[in-house]
């Protein structure tokens, strides 16, 4: 039998890995992203059980790593029993940790189909293999993804360089002040943390900071569970990258200034007519970013694409409790709390709250996906990338929940 790759490096990141198999151990060591971004700790998963916690606790969250997370965990259910109805019971259980990221579906049914027509005996080996594959390759659609959208920095970096340029000849204003960096809004965190490599919508940025193009990342905190200012902002600090937080309301109010030259995001679901699923707060930048002509773009890995669902009301958006809306979580700052995390109500006890963790942008709403392929503008070129049987083209039926869910 051929030797498991080493997942493990080259260090793709400024110093952190969202998740690592270290070659032979039938187990995986992930950050705990609920401790970010005030301790880096990292916890191992060595059972089924523990990569569906992981997974519906957001100790790791992010639609491909999650995905990632869930093919292990079912590889480690079948080193426990290899048998039809284990396969059957873990495929179940891990598939309803989290319901809208169409990654987590899509790659329990690869490791599913990869393994079930094995002997039981070779099966938790074959899963391994599958898990280790679907990693090898989002590390690779991230790098991909990373290029592409790097070409689309370069030329809103250049198309705006000459507007200011021309701007500085019509007012006679020193032609030498060097022109303010490429601002960039992002979302949520579709990082490297989201993901096994550099992330989606953070890859064309890390590589556009390594070669020197003058960037500012718009970091919305992203209520209620803040991935953007834990997690993005945490991500940006370590690569470097001039950045500063926002309060999601004020969006719709950077891009009314002009201080937004592009909103750049990543999804949890693509349906076939190119409506995007992403972090609650998503529509509301993309409706901001019509009305004041910004282009907002969506990275969007192939696995995040399902061509088996017409449209984006079609998904079922995931509900999460009241109290992550009802309370903050912070590292305390004065004298009796410094050092110690807390958690504070912010509402009147008894207060009800509705958290939908998602919502969908139309996509007429939509300038373009950058996918490992190419960069697609429209529903229509996103289909002649991806072929419009998404579903089909993953090997089975996907099955998908349907109905918006609450
Ligand atoms: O609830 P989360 O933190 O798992 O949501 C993550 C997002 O919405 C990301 O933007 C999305 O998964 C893209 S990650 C590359």
């Amino acid at each position: 039998m051929s030797k498991d790759p080493d997942l493990t490096g080259p260090d793709l990141h400024a110093g952190y890995r969202s998740l690592v198999r270290r070659p032979g151990v039938h187990a995986v060591e992930v950050i705990d992203q609920r401790r970010l971004p005030h301790e880096t700790v990292t916890l191992t998963l060595a059972d089924a059980g523990a990569a569906a916690a992981a997974i519906r606790d957001m100790t790791i969250r992010g639609a491909p790593l999650i995905g990632a997370v869930g093919a292990y965990g079912l590889a480690m259910a079948l080193d426990h029993d290899p048998g039809d109805a284990s396969l059957a019971a873990a495929h179940a259980m891990l598939d309803k940790t989290r319901p809208t990221a169409v990654n987590l579906r899509w790659a329990l049914d690869r490791v599913r189909a990869a393994v079930r027509a094995l002997p039981v005996s070779v099966r938790a080996h074959a899963a391994w293999r599958e898990a280790d594959a679907i990693v090898a390759e989002d590390i690779a659609i991230n790098q991909a993804i990373g290029v592409h959208g790097l070409g689309l920095l370069r030329e809103l970096a250049a198309a705006r360089e000459l507007a200011a340029t021309r701007g500085r000849a019509a007012t006679r204003v020193d032609a030498v002040a060097p022109a303010r960096p490429l601002n960039v809004m992002t979302h949520c965190n579709a990082g490297a943390l989201a993901t096994c490599g550099f992330g989606t919508a953070t890859a064309p940025l890390f590589l556009a900071q390594s070669e020197g193009l003058p960037l500012h990342v718009w970091v919305s905190e992203t209520r209620p569970r803040l991935q953007g200012a834990n997690l993005t902002a945490w991500e940006l600090a370590q690569h470097g990258i001039a950045h500063a937080v926002f309060v999601d309301s004020a969006a719709g109010l950077l891009m009314r200034r002009g201080e937004v030259d592009l909103v750049l995001v990543g999804a949890d679901r693509v349906a076939a007519n190119g409506d995007v699923c992403n972090k609650i707060g998503t529509y509301d930048k993309a409706l901001a970013a019509a009305d004041n002509d910004v282009p907002f773009y969506v990275a969007l890995p192939s696995p995040t694409f399902d061509g088996s669902l017409g449209s984006g009301d079609m998904i079922a958006i995931e509900a999460r409790a009241a109290s992550e809306v009802l309370e903050v979580t912070g590292r305390g700052s004065d004298d009796t709390t410094a050092g110690a995390t807390v958690t504070v109500g912010i509402a009147p006890a008894g207060t009800r709250a509705v958290n939908f963790a998602f919502d969908v942008t139309p996509a007429r709403l939509v300038t373009g996906y950058i996918t490992e392929r190419g960069i697609a503008k429209g529903a229509g070129a996103l289909a002649a990338l991806f072929g419009r049987s998404g579903g089909e083209e993953r090997g089975e039926a996907s099955g998908t929940q349907r109905g918006r869910g609450t």
